[in-house]
Protein backbone atom coordinates (compact mmCIF):
# COMPACT_ATOMS: atom_id res chain seq x y z
CA UNK A 1 0.00 0.00 0.00
CA UNK A 2 1.24 3.40 -1.25
CA UNK A 3 1.92 6.24 1.91
CA UNK A 4 -0.02 9.27 1.84
CA UNK A 5 3.31 10.84 0.99
CA UNK A 6 3.68 8.61 -2.07
CA UNK A 7 0.16 9.50 -2.94
CA UNK A 8 0.77 13.54 -2.91
CA UNK A 9 4.01 13.16 -4.78
CA UNK A 10 2.00 10.98 -7.50
CA UNK A 11 -0.67 13.72 -7.36
CA UNK A 12 1.73 16.51 -7.96
CA UNK A 13 3.92 14.86 -10.81
CA UNK A 14 0.21 14.17 -12.53
CA UNK A 15 -1.02 17.44 -12.24
CA UNK A 16 2.83 18.89 -13.51
CA UNK A 17 2.34 16.53 -17.11
CA UNK A 18 -1.62 17.20 -16.98
CA UNK A 19 -0.57 21.43 -17.32
CA UNK A 20 2.75 20.45 -19.14
CA UNK A 21 0.21 18.60 -21.97
CA UNK A 22 -2.63 21.08 -22.07
CA UNK A 23 -2.03 24.12 -20.63
CA UNK A 24 1.84 25.18 -21.43
CA UNK A 25 2.29 27.37 -24.63
CA UNK A 26 -0.38 29.72 -25.13
CA UNK A 27 -0.19 29.37 -28.98
CA UNK A 28 -2.56 28.26 -31.31
CA UNK A 29 -3.76 24.62 -29.96
CA UNK A 30 -4.08 21.85 -31.41
CA UNK A 31 -6.60 19.15 -32.59
CA UNK A 32 -3.47 16.94 -32.79
CA UNK A 33 -3.19 17.78 -29.26
CA UNK A 34 -6.99 16.41 -27.94
CA UNK A 35 -6.38 13.07 -30.53
CA UNK A 36 -3.80 12.22 -28.43
CA UNK A 37 -5.14 12.87 -25.53
CA UNK A 38 -8.09 10.97 -26.30
CA UNK A 39 -6.27 8.31 -27.38
CA UNK A 40 -4.21 8.12 -24.39
CA UNK A 41 -7.50 8.31 -22.61
CA UNK A 42 -8.99 5.52 -24.05
CA UNK A 43 -6.09 3.46 -24.30
CA UNK A 44 -5.68 3.85 -20.02
CA UNK A 45 -9.01 2.96 -19.43
CA UNK A 46 -9.26 0.02 -21.32
CA UNK A 47 -5.95 -1.46 -19.77
CA UNK A 48 -7.86 -0.73 -16.56
CA UNK A 49 -11.51 -2.51 -17.70
CA UNK A 50 -9.49 -5.59 -18.33
CA UNK A 51 -8.62 -5.39 -14.62
CA UNK A 52 -12.02 -4.29 -13.39
CA UNK A 53 -13.43 -6.80 -15.60
CA UNK A 54 -11.79 -9.48 -13.64
CA UNK A 55 -12.25 -7.60 -10.23
CA UNK A 56 -9.00 -7.03 -9.92
CA UNK A 57 -7.02 -4.12 -8.23
CA UNK A 58 -4.82 -2.28 -10.33
CA UNK A 59 -1.07 -2.96 -9.99
CA UNK A 60 1.07 -0.42 -9.76
CA UNK A 61 3.75 -1.70 -12.28
CA UNK A 62 0.85 -2.00 -15.15
CA UNK A 63 -0.63 1.38 -14.53
CA UNK A 64 0.96 4.49 -16.62
CA UNK A 65 0.32 7.80 -16.40
CA UNK A 66 -1.93 9.40 -19.83
CA UNK A 67 -0.07 12.47 -19.95
CA UNK A 68 3.57 13.26 -20.46
CA UNK A 69 4.80 9.87 -19.22
CA UNK A 70 5.24 11.14 -15.54
CA UNK A 71 4.94 8.17 -12.74
CA UNK A 72 1.34 7.00 -12.06
CA UNK A 73 -1.36 8.72 -10.16
CA UNK A 74 -3.16 5.97 -9.14
CA UNK A 75 -2.32 3.79 -5.53
CA UNK A 76 -2.30 -0.08 -5.37
CA UNK A 77 -6.11 -0.93 -4.57
CA UNK A 78 -7.72 2.20 -6.28
CA UNK A 79 -9.73 1.75 -8.86
CA UNK A 80 -11.01 4.29 -11.47
CA UNK A 81 -14.47 5.98 -11.10
CA UNK A 82 -17.01 8.58 -12.63
CA UNK A 83 -18.08 11.26 -10.94
CA UNK A 84 -20.57 14.40 -12.02
CA UNK A 85 -20.39 17.62 -10.26
CA UNK A 86 -22.76 20.35 -11.21
CA UNK A 87 -21.78 23.93 -11.15
CA UNK A 88 -24.05 26.50 -9.84
CA UNK A 89 -24.54 29.30 -11.84
CA UNK A 90 -22.01 32.88 -11.54
CA UNK A 91 -19.33 33.89 -12.94
CA UNK A 92 -15.78 32.12 -12.19
CA UNK A 93 -17.22 29.06 -10.29
CA UNK A 94 -16.04 26.44 -12.63
CA UNK A 95 -12.92 27.67 -12.24
CA UNK A 96 -13.47 27.35 -8.18
CA UNK A 97 -14.54 23.93 -8.38
CA UNK A 98 -11.57 22.79 -10.26
CA UNK A 99 -9.32 24.70 -7.29
CA UNK A 100 -11.83 22.55 -4.72
CA UNK A 101 -11.29 18.86 -6.21
CA UNK A 102 -7.73 19.75 -6.93
CA UNK A 103 -7.70 19.78 -2.90
CA UNK A 104 -9.73 16.65 -3.01
CA UNK A 105 -7.59 13.41 -2.10
CA UNK A 106 -8.85 12.41 -5.35
CA UNK A 107 -6.26 11.54 -8.93
CA UNK A 108 -7.88 12.94 -11.90
CA UNK A 109 -7.43 11.40 -15.20
CA UNK A 110 -9.77 13.18 -17.69
CA UNK A 111 -12.19 16.25 -17.06
CA UNK A 112 -15.05 17.17 -19.23
CA UNK A 113 -17.63 19.77 -19.31
CA UNK A 114 -20.52 20.36 -20.59
CA UNK A 115 -23.76 22.49 -19.76
CA UNK A 116 -26.26 22.04 -17.11
CA UNK A 117 -29.48 20.76 -17.28
CA UNK A 118 -30.77 21.44 -13.91
CA UNK A 119 -32.28 24.85 -12.87
CA UNK A 120 -29.67 27.26 -10.55
CA UNK A 121 -26.71 25.16 -12.59
CA UNK A 122 -24.38 26.39 -15.42
CA UNK A 123 -22.20 23.39 -15.77
CA UNK A 124 -21.83 19.16 -15.25
CA UNK A 125 -18.26 18.10 -15.19
CA UNK A 126 -17.51 15.01 -15.72
CA UNK A 127 -14.46 13.70 -13.72
CA UNK A 128 -12.96 10.49 -14.55
CA UNK A 129 -10.77 9.95 -11.17
CA UNK A 130 -8.62 7.27 -9.42
CA UNK A 131 -9.07 6.27 -5.55
CA UNK A 132 -10.78 4.07 -3.36
CA UNK A 133 -14.51 4.29 -3.59
CA UNK A 134 -14.43 5.67 -0.10
CA UNK A 135 -12.01 8.43 -1.19
CA UNK A 136 -14.13 9.59 -4.29
CA UNK A 137 -17.33 9.65 -1.83
CA UNK A 138 -15.54 11.46 0.96
CA UNK A 139 -14.07 13.85 -1.83
CA UNK A 140 -17.72 14.47 -3.40
CA UNK A 141 -18.95 15.65 0.36
CA UNK A 142 -16.25 18.17 0.35
CA UNK A 143 -17.01 19.21 -3.01
CA UNK A 144 -20.90 19.13 -1.71
CA UNK A 145 -19.90 21.90 0.89
CA UNK A 146 -18.62 24.32 -1.35
CA UNK A 147 -21.06 27.41 -1.94
CA UNK A 148 -20.42 26.82 -6.27
CA UNK A 149 -21.45 23.38 -5.88
CA UNK A 150 -24.58 22.31 -6.71
CA UNK A 151 -25.16 18.49 -6.79
CA UNK A 152 -22.35 15.19 -6.62
CA UNK A 153 -22.76 11.98 -8.11
CA UNK A 154 -20.63 9.20 -8.51
CA UNK A 155 -21.68 7.60 -11.38
CA UNK A 156 -21.57 3.05 -11.67
CA UNK A 157 -18.54 1.73 -13.15
CA UNK A 158 -21.19 0.61 -16.44
CA UNK A 159 -21.35 4.34 -16.90
CA UNK A 160 -18.24 5.60 -16.34
CA UNK A 161 -17.22 5.20 -20.31
CA UNK A 162 -18.85 3.32 -23.09
CA UNK A 163 -16.45 1.18 -25.14
CA UNK A 164 -19.20 1.33 -28.64
CA UNK A 165 -17.66 3.46 -30.97
CA UNK A 166 -20.58 5.75 -31.49
CA UNK A 167 -20.77 8.31 -34.10
CA UNK A 168 -23.55 10.96 -35.67
CA UNK A 169 -25.74 8.99 -38.68
CA UNK A 170 -27.69 12.05 -39.16
CA UNK A 171 -26.74 15.64 -39.01
CA UNK A 172 -29.40 16.48 -36.63
CA UNK A 173 -27.31 14.73 -34.61
CA UNK A 174 -24.31 16.70 -34.34
CA UNK A 175 -26.25 18.04 -31.19
CA UNK A 176 -24.40 15.49 -29.41
CA UNK A 177 -20.83 16.10 -30.68
CA UNK A 178 -20.07 19.41 -28.34
CA UNK A 179 -17.59 18.11 -26.58
CA UNK A 180 -15.44 20.85 -25.70
CA UNK A 181 -11.72 20.54 -24.16
CA UNK A 182 -11.69 23.13 -21.43
CA UNK A 183 -8.57 23.58 -20.85
CA UNK A 184 -7.42 26.02 -23.09
CA UNK A 185 -9.71 28.74 -22.07
CA UNK A 186 -8.91 31.87 -20.28
CA UNK A 187 -10.03 31.23 -17.02
CA UNK A 188 -7.76 27.90 -17.01
CA UNK A 189 -5.07 28.60 -19.24
CA UNK A 190 -2.96 31.72 -17.18
CA UNK A 191 -0.77 31.79 -20.64
CA UNK A 192 -4.20 32.78 -22.35
CA UNK A 193 -4.00 36.99 -22.96
CA UNK A 194 -7.04 37.44 -20.80
CA UNK A 195 -6.49 35.23 -17.79
CA UNK A 196 -6.16 38.31 -15.79
CA UNK A 197 -8.74 40.35 -17.35
CA UNK A 198 -11.92 39.59 -16.10
CA UNK A 199 -13.85 41.64 -17.99
CA UNK A 200 -12.83 39.62 -21.41
CA UNK A 201 -13.36 36.64 -19.40
CA UNK A 202 -17.21 37.56 -19.02
CA UNK A 203 -17.74 38.86 -22.63
CA UNK A 204 -16.46 36.07 -23.87
CA UNK A 205 -18.11 33.26 -21.67
CA UNK A 206 -21.49 35.90 -22.97
CA UNK A 207 -20.67 34.93 -26.48
CA UNK A 208 -19.56 31.34 -26.10
CA UNK A 209 -22.66 30.99 -24.05
CA UNK A 210 -25.01 31.01 -27.50
CA UNK A 211 -23.66 27.77 -28.76
CA UNK A 212 -24.61 26.02 -25.79
CA UNK A 213 -28.24 26.65 -26.43
CA UNK A 214 -27.70 25.99 -30.09
CA UNK A 215 -29.70 23.23 -31.63
CA UNK A 216 -29.15 21.84 -35.46
CA UNK A 217 -31.61 24.04 -37.87
CA UNK A 218 -31.71 27.24 -35.51
CA UNK A 219 -30.40 30.35 -37.17
CA UNK A 220 -27.42 31.29 -35.44
CA UNK A 221 -27.86 33.86 -33.41
CA UNK A 222 -26.43 37.35 -34.50
CA UNK A 223 -23.95 39.43 -31.78
CA UNK A 224 -23.51 42.54 -31.71
CA UNK A 225 -19.95 43.54 -31.45
CA UNK A 226 -18.42 46.17 -29.23
CA UNK A 227 -16.31 49.33 -30.88
CA UNK A 228 -13.22 47.53 -29.11
CA UNK A 229 -13.96 44.25 -30.71
CA UNK A 230 -14.26 45.76 -33.82
CA UNK A 231 -11.22 47.44 -33.74
CA UNK A 232 -9.91 44.07 -32.80
CA UNK A 233 -11.20 42.90 -36.29
CA UNK A 234 -10.27 45.74 -38.16
CA UNK A 235 -6.67 46.02 -37.52
CA UNK A 236 -6.09 42.42 -38.33
CA UNK A 237 -8.33 42.59 -41.02
CA UNK A 238 -6.63 45.71 -42.95
CA UNK A 239 -3.05 43.81 -41.94
CA UNK A 240 -4.00 40.62 -43.21
CA UNK A 241 -5.45 42.07 -46.41
CA UNK A 242 -2.55 44.33 -47.81
CA UNK A 243 -0.65 40.21 -47.80
CA UNK A 244 -2.86 38.19 -48.96
CA UNK A 245 -2.02 39.02 -52.67
CA UNK A 246 1.36 38.03 -52.46
CA UNK A 247 0.90 35.55 -49.76
CA UNK A 248 -2.63 33.82 -50.16
CA UNK A 249 -3.78 30.96 -52.54
CA UNK A 250 -5.58 31.83 -55.30
CA UNK A 251 -8.25 30.15 -54.40
CA UNK A 252 -8.38 32.25 -50.81
CA UNK A 253 -8.14 35.77 -52.68
CA UNK A 254 -10.73 34.76 -55.04
CA UNK A 255 -13.23 34.24 -52.17
CA UNK A 256 -12.31 36.82 -50.36
CA UNK A 257 -13.24 39.33 -52.56
CA UNK A 258 -16.80 37.91 -53.03
CA UNK A 259 -16.71 37.71 -49.38
CA UNK A 260 -16.45 41.71 -49.22
CA UNK A 261 -18.68 41.80 -52.02
CA UNK A 262 -21.40 39.79 -51.34
CA UNK A 263 -20.91 38.70 -47.36
CA UNK A 264 -20.16 41.96 -45.53
CA UNK A 265 -16.56 41.31 -44.94
CA UNK A 266 -14.40 44.80 -44.50
CA UNK A 267 -12.45 46.00 -41.47
CA UNK A 268 -15.56 47.86 -40.36
CA UNK A 269 -17.94 45.12 -39.61
CA UNK A 270 -17.19 41.46 -38.25
CA UNK A 271 -19.10 39.43 -39.92
CA UNK A 272 -22.06 37.34 -38.41
CA UNK A 273 -22.01 33.37 -38.58
CA UNK A 274 -25.36 33.05 -39.77
CA UNK A 275 -24.31 35.25 -42.90
CA UNK A 276 -21.41 33.49 -43.73
CA UNK A 277 -23.15 30.22 -43.03
CA UNK A 278 -25.75 31.03 -45.60
CA UNK A 279 -23.18 31.92 -48.06
CA UNK A 280 -20.87 28.98 -47.65
CA UNK A 281 -24.59 26.78 -48.52
CA UNK A 282 -24.46 28.28 -51.51
CA UNK A 283 -21.00 27.54 -52.69
CA UNK A 284 -20.50 24.37 -51.46
CA UNK A 285 -23.29 22.97 -49.20
CA UNK A 286 -20.79 23.79 -45.68
CA UNK A 287 -22.43 25.21 -43.39
CA UNK A 288 -21.32 26.39 -39.57
CA UNK A 289 -22.45 26.08 -36.04
CA UNK A 290 -21.59 27.97 -33.60
CA UNK A 291 -19.40 26.54 -30.70
CA UNK A 292 -18.70 27.13 -27.07
CA UNK A 293 -14.26 26.70 -27.69
CA UNK A 294 -11.94 24.00 -28.62
CA UNK A 295 -13.50 20.71 -29.34
CA UNK A 296 -12.45 17.45 -29.29
CA UNK A 297 -10.63 16.05 -32.28
CA UNK A 298 -13.28 13.49 -32.38
CA UNK A 299 -16.01 15.09 -32.43
CA UNK A 300 -14.87 18.27 -35.00
CA UNK A 301 -13.76 16.23 -37.87
CA UNK A 302 -17.55 14.22 -37.56
CA UNK A 303 -18.96 17.44 -37.87
CA UNK A 304 -16.78 18.19 -41.38
CA UNK A 305 -18.74 14.55 -42.45
CA UNK A 306 -21.80 16.29 -42.70
CA UNK A 307 -19.90 19.77 -44.27
CA UNK A 308 -20.43 21.37 -40.87
CA UNK A 309 -17.93 23.69 -39.53
CA UNK A 310 -18.05 24.46 -35.94
CA UNK A 311 -17.41 28.05 -35.43
CA UNK A 312 -16.50 30.23 -32.71
CA UNK A 313 -17.72 33.80 -32.40
CA UNK A 314 -15.94 35.52 -29.57
CA UNK A 315 -12.81 37.46 -30.95
CA UNK A 316 -9.17 37.27 -29.50
CA UNK A 317 -7.97 39.36 -26.82
CA UNK A 318 -6.93 42.93 -28.18
CA UNK A 319 -3.26 42.56 -26.49
CA UNK A 320 -2.47 39.80 -28.75
CA UNK A 321 -4.05 40.88 -32.12
CA UNK A 322 -1.71 39.02 -34.09
CA UNK A 323 -2.92 35.50 -32.97
CA UNK A 324 -4.79 33.93 -30.59
CA UNK A 325 -3.94 30.92 -27.95
CA UNK A 326 -7.58 29.44 -29.00
CA UNK A 327 -10.07 29.56 -32.22
CA UNK A 328 -11.82 32.53 -32.65
CA UNK A 329 -14.16 34.84 -34.95
CA UNK A 330 -10.78 36.03 -36.59
CA UNK A 331 -9.48 32.56 -37.31
CA UNK A 332 -12.70 31.47 -38.10
CA UNK A 333 -14.04 33.88 -40.69
CA UNK A 334 -10.56 35.24 -42.41
CA UNK A 335 -8.97 31.34 -42.05
CA UNK A 336 -11.66 29.14 -43.00
CA UNK A 337 -14.77 30.54 -44.46
CA UNK A 338 -12.87 31.37 -47.85
CA UNK A 339 -11.23 27.73 -48.19
CA UNK A 340 -14.22 25.69 -47.12
CA UNK A 341 -16.50 28.01 -50.49
CA UNK A 342 -13.63 26.39 -52.59
CA UNK A 343 -15.53 22.78 -53.82
CA UNK A 344 -12.03 20.58 -53.79
CA UNK A 345 -10.99 22.22 -50.45
CA UNK A 346 -14.78 21.33 -49.27
CA UNK A 347 -14.53 17.87 -50.56
CA UNK A 348 -10.90 17.16 -48.88
CA UNK A 349 -12.47 18.83 -45.62
CA UNK A 350 -15.92 16.60 -45.43
CA UNK A 351 -13.69 13.13 -46.75
CA UNK A 352 -11.34 13.94 -43.36
CA UNK A 353 -14.60 13.68 -41.50
CA UNK A 354 -15.72 10.93 -43.26
CA UNK A 355 -12.90 9.29 -42.60
CA UNK A 356 -13.19 9.71 -38.72
CA UNK A 357 -16.74 8.03 -38.20
CA UNK A 358 -15.86 4.78 -36.21
CA UNK A 359 -12.29 5.17 -36.47
CA UNK A 360 -10.45 3.60 -33.82
CA UNK A 361 -8.57 6.07 -31.89
CA UNK A 362 -4.63 6.06 -32.83
CA UNK A 363 -6.52 7.05 -36.50
CA UNK A 364 -8.00 9.85 -35.34
CA UNK A 365 -4.98 10.90 -34.19
CA UNK A 366 -3.91 10.51 -37.78
CA UNK A 367 -6.29 12.24 -39.34
CA UNK A 368 -5.99 15.08 -36.87
CA UNK A 369 -2.58 15.37 -37.53
CA UNK A 370 -3.55 15.79 -41.09
CA UNK A 371 -5.63 18.14 -41.27
CA UNK A 372 -3.77 20.15 -38.74
CA UNK A 373 -0.83 20.17 -41.37
CA UNK A 374 -2.84 20.88 -44.42
CA UNK A 375 -6.23 22.81 -43.42
CA UNK A 376 -4.91 24.57 -40.46
CA UNK A 377 -0.97 25.33 -41.68
CA UNK A 378 -1.36 23.74 -45.26
CA UNK A 379 0.67 25.58 -47.88
CA UNK A 380 0.19 24.76 -51.87
CA UNK A 381 2.37 25.36 -55.06
CA UNK A 382 0.97 27.62 -57.38
CA UNK A 383 2.52 29.00 -60.77
CA UNK A 384 6.26 28.63 -59.55
CA UNK A 385 5.69 29.70 -55.90
CA UNK A 386 4.78 28.68 -52.20
CA UNK A 387 1.26 30.07 -51.25
CA UNK A 388 -0.34 29.55 -48.17
CA UNK A 389 -3.80 27.61 -47.89
CA UNK A 390 -4.07 26.99 -44.23
CA UNK A 391 -6.40 28.54 -41.82
CA UNK A 392 -4.02 29.30 -39.38
CA UNK A 393 -1.59 30.54 -41.57
CA UNK A 394 -4.04 32.94 -43.47
CA UNK A 395 -5.45 34.68 -40.14
CA UNK A 396 -2.10 35.66 -38.35
CA UNK A 397 -0.02 37.80 -39.88
CA UNK A 398 3.18 36.74 -38.04
CA UNK A 399 2.75 33.24 -39.12
CA UNK A 400 1.63 33.97 -42.68
CA UNK A 401 5.35 36.42 -43.50
CA UNK A 402 7.16 33.45 -41.37
CA UNK A 403 5.49 30.36 -43.40
CA UNK A 404 6.43 31.82 -46.70
CA UNK A 405 9.85 32.76 -45.59
CA UNK A 406 13.18 30.90 -46.46
CA UNK A 407 13.41 30.15 -42.16
CA UNK A 408 11.07 27.30 -41.50
CA UNK A 409 11.35 23.79 -43.54
CA UNK A 410 9.26 23.20 -46.40
CA UNK A 411 8.32 19.39 -46.88
CA UNK A 412 5.80 17.91 -49.62
CA UNK A 413 2.76 16.27 -48.36
CA UNK A 414 2.47 12.52 -48.16
CA UNK A 415 0.26 11.23 -45.62
CA UNK A 416 1.72 8.79 -45.06
CA UNK A 417 4.46 10.50 -43.85
CA UNK A 418 2.36 13.91 -42.38
CA UNK A 419 -0.15 11.82 -40.46
CA UNK A 420 2.85 11.13 -37.43
CA UNK A 421 4.59 14.06 -37.52
CA UNK A 422 5.22 15.66 -34.64
CA UNK A 423 4.43 19.27 -33.85
CA UNK A 424 6.02 21.96 -31.68
CA UNK A 425 3.02 24.68 -30.47
CA UNK A 426 5.36 26.45 -28.24
CA UNK A 427 6.86 28.96 -31.11
CA UNK A 428 5.91 30.39 -35.20
CA UNK A 429 6.14 26.41 -36.71
CA UNK A 430 9.57 24.99 -37.82
CA UNK A 431 7.76 22.91 -40.66
CA UNK A 432 5.42 23.41 -43.15
CA UNK A 433 3.80 20.73 -45.44
CA UNK A 434 3.27 22.05 -49.05
CA UNK A 435 1.02 20.29 -51.29
CA UNK A 436 1.51 20.40 -55.06
CA UNK A 437 -2.23 21.13 -55.61
CA UNK A 438 -4.94 20.15 -54.19
CA UNK A 439 -6.30 18.05 -56.57
CA UNK A 440 -3.16 15.89 -55.95
CA UNK A 441 -4.12 16.17 -51.77
CA UNK A 442 -7.07 14.77 -52.53
CA UNK A 443 -5.72 11.95 -54.53
CA UNK A 444 -2.89 11.41 -51.91
CA UNK A 445 -5.68 11.56 -49.10
CA UNK A 446 -7.76 8.78 -50.84
CA UNK A 447 -4.38 6.61 -51.21
CA UNK A 448 -3.70 6.61 -47.30
CA UNK A 449 -7.39 6.53 -46.52
CA UNK A 450 -7.52 3.01 -48.17
CA UNK A 451 -4.82 1.77 -46.18
CA UNK A 452 -6.86 2.65 -42.87
CA UNK A 453 -8.64 -0.35 -41.25
CA UNK A 454 -12.50 0.12 -40.93
CA UNK A 455 -14.31 -2.57 -41.25
CA UNK A 456 -16.99 -0.69 -43.13
CA UNK A 457 -17.01 2.20 -46.04
CA UNK A 458 -19.56 5.14 -45.05
CA UNK A 459 -21.41 7.23 -47.77
CA UNK A 460 -23.01 10.31 -47.15
CA UNK A 461 -26.66 10.70 -48.75
CA UNK A 462 -26.85 15.03 -49.07
CA UNK A 463 -30.36 13.98 -49.69
CA UNK A 464 -31.00 13.01 -46.03
CA UNK A 465 -27.73 14.40 -44.45
CA UNK A 466 -27.09 11.40 -43.20
CA UNK A 467 -24.23 8.43 -43.07
CA UNK A 468 -25.19 5.52 -44.31
CA UNK A 469 -22.98 2.62 -43.43
CA UNK A 470 -21.98 0.72 -46.38
CA UNK A 471 -22.15 -2.95 -45.00
CA UNK A 472 -24.81 -4.72 -46.29
CA UNK A 473 -25.37 -6.88 -49.92
CA UNK A 474 -28.82 -4.70 -49.88
CA UNK A 475 -27.04 -1.32 -49.63
CA UNK A 476 -24.08 -2.16 -51.89
CA UNK A 477 -26.93 -3.19 -54.63
CA UNK A 478 -28.58 0.33 -54.10
CA UNK A 479 -25.75 2.53 -54.41
CA UNK A 480 -24.35 0.23 -57.30
CA UNK A 481 -27.64 1.27 -59.05
CA UNK A 482 -27.35 5.06 -58.41
CA UNK A 483 -24.23 4.72 -59.38
CA UNK A 484 -24.77 3.22 -62.64
CA UNK A 485 -27.69 5.31 -63.63
CA UNK A 486 -25.00 8.35 -62.98
CA UNK A 487 -23.09 6.67 -65.13
CA UNK A 488 -25.25 6.38 -68.05
CA UNK A 489 -26.36 10.34 -67.26
CA UNK A 490 -22.49 10.88 -67.94
CA UNK A 491 -22.14 8.79 -71.06
CA UNK A 492 -25.59 10.51 -72.73
CA UNK A 493 -23.94 13.72 -71.72
CA UNK A 494 -20.26 12.60 -73.05
CA UNK A 495 -21.82 11.34 -76.38
CA UNK A 496 -23.88 14.50 -76.91
CA UNK A 497 -20.77 16.44 -76.73
CA UNK A 498 -19.11 14.63 -79.34
CA UNK A 499 -22.27 14.49 -81.80
CA UNK A 500 -22.12 18.19 -81.20
CA UNK A 501 -18.49 18.57 -82.07
CA UNK A 502 -19.69 16.88 -84.90
CA UNK A 503 -22.02 18.50 -86.38
CA UNK A 504 -20.43 22.29 -85.96
FE1 LIG B 1 -8.92 26.17 -37.23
Amino acid sequence: MSSDTDTVKRRLAFQKSYSQEHGGGWRHRSLIDDAKFETATNQEFERRERFLSRGDSISEEEVFVQNGGAASPPAVGHKIHGVIVTVKEGVGNLTRVLRVIETAKIVIQHIESRKARKKGAQFEIFIQCAGSLEGVTSACDLMKQSPFVLDTEVLGEAETESKELWFPRNISELDHCTHIVTKFEPELDHHHPGYTDLEYRKRRKEIADIAFTYRHSQAIPRVTYTDDEVATWAHVYRTLKELYPTHACKQHNAIFKVLEEECGYGPETIPQLEDVSNFLKRKTGFQLRPVAGLLSARDFLASLAFRVFQCTQYIRHPSKPEQSPEPDCIHELLGHAPLLADPLFAQFSQELGLLSLGAADEDIEKFATVYWFTVEFGLCKQQGQIRACGAAVLSAYGELKHALSDVPEHRPFDPFKTAVLKYDDEDLQPLYVVVESFEDMMDKMRNFASQIKRPYEVQYDPYTQSVQLLNTKGVLHSVARNLKGQLENLQHAIDKIQAFSLDS
